[in-house]
């Protein structure tokens, strides 16, 4: 028999039987943050993903509109829409995967770190969503600064005594996608065949190429070295002035979450060999967190691999990229222990 379900206002007329809750196969997936620049094309991607059987859409404004449009898109996901702080609960309740885009950008002139008083504040609020709701979710964190904004998550969660490190993980594809665009740029490749490893974290000279280690194998010049490292340190840079003051990477950003956030998924579903770069609870280095190659498996990261053989531009890059990446984290821990 038909029956009506009242959602976001509208009347949908559907039989009893039908996949009215989401399809049984597949993950549930909440994207917080979902009306904004990164937030939209990366609900559309998600939906389109066949790993997706539910999809929740959360944000302080606007989503209403997002989900009618995105659920007309006849792909296999349920999209649902949750406006405003009540529902970030109810938004949150058994999901398997969550991804934060939610926070402000940057303008030209700025730094990530100009990002930390107001986006540290609505990360904490939004992981002690997670805590009480979906403990066990994997989190993929892409609000800036990532350097610090996941030692934030790391804290509220420890807090909250459901820290589990292989769970949380900071989003740096984008700076692994930029790295393989303009490697393949110089080399004459197709960018899909270029395997560049970024490790680190996501913060200019923190963001340290592994140019030695490029797939498939091959040698830089000097200049070609410092063109290649200087221009993946500033790609978000160079974007934001493009854009000057309308915001930062959103369309290149919502590729590479939908890249990392399904390789989460494969990795959830018991795939093996899912290895990607992230920004991890990590013993790599002497510093607590670390972004380098992780191996993904059922239960978020499995295994985090050594950065391998480093030639001297990039060990001394190293050393700058710690020095800059222990004050983000230690800011990060502060602002919740305090
Ligand atoms: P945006 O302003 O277009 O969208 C942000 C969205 O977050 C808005 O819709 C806003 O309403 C929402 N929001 C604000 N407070 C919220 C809250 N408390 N709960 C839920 N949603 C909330 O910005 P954008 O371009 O989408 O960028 C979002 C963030 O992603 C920024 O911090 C940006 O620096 C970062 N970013 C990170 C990477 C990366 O590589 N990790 C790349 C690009 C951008
Ligand atoms: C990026 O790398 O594009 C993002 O971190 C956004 C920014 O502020 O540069």
């Amino acid at each position: 028999n038909p029956h009506t379900i009242q959602m976001e206002g509208n009347s949908v007329l559907r039989r009893d039987n039908c996949r009215a809750k989401g399809g049984s196969a597949g993950f549930k997936v909440a994207i917080l943050g979902a009306a904004g620049g990164i937030g939209q094309p990366l609900a559309m991607l998600m939906k389109m993903n066949p790993l997706v059987s539910v999809l929740h859409l959360y944000d302080v404004v606007n989503t209403p509109g997002v989900t009618s449009d995105i659920s007309h898109m006849d792909t296999g996901a349920v999209v649902r829409g949750f406006l405003g702080k009540d529902s970030l609960e109810d938004a949150l309740t058994g999901m398997d995967l969550v991804i934060i885009p939610a926070g402000v950008p940057r303008k030209p002139g700025m730094t990530r770190d100009d990002l930390f008083n107001i986006n540290a504040g609505i990360v904490k609020t939004l992981c002690e969503g997670i805590s009480k709701c979906c403990p066990r979710a994997i989190v993929n964190l892409i609000s800036n600064p990532v350097n610090s904004t996941v030692p934030i998550a790391a804290e509220v969660f420890k807090k909250a005594g459901t820290y589990d490190p292989r769970r949380l993980l900071g989003v740096t594809m984008l700076d692994v996608v930029r790295a393989n665009t303009f490697v393949a740029e110089v080399l004459g490749l197709d960018p899909r065949e270029v395997d560049v490893p970024v490790v680190g974290g996501h913060a200019g000279v923190t963001i340290l190429p592994l140019l030695s280690q490029v797939k498939p194998s091959c040698s830089f010049t000097p200049q070609e070295i410092e063109y290649l490292t200087t221009r993946i340190q500033n790609g978000g840079t160079e974007v934001v002035e493009a854009k000057a003051g309308a915001g930062s990477a959103t369309l290149s950003m919502a590729y590479a979450a939908v890249k990392f956030a399904d390789a989460c998924l494969r990795g959830l579903r018991g795939d093996a060999g899912i290895v990607e770069c992230a920004f991890v609870d990590s013993q790599v280095t002497e510093l607590p967190f670390f972004a380098s190659k992780v191996r993904l498996s059922r239960n978020g990261v499995e295994e985090i691999y050594p950065l391998g053989p480093l030639n001297e531009y990039e060990r001394n890059g190293l050393e700058k990229a710690k020095k800059e990446l222990a004050g983000s984290i230690d800011k990060g821990i502060a602002f919740v222990r305090k």
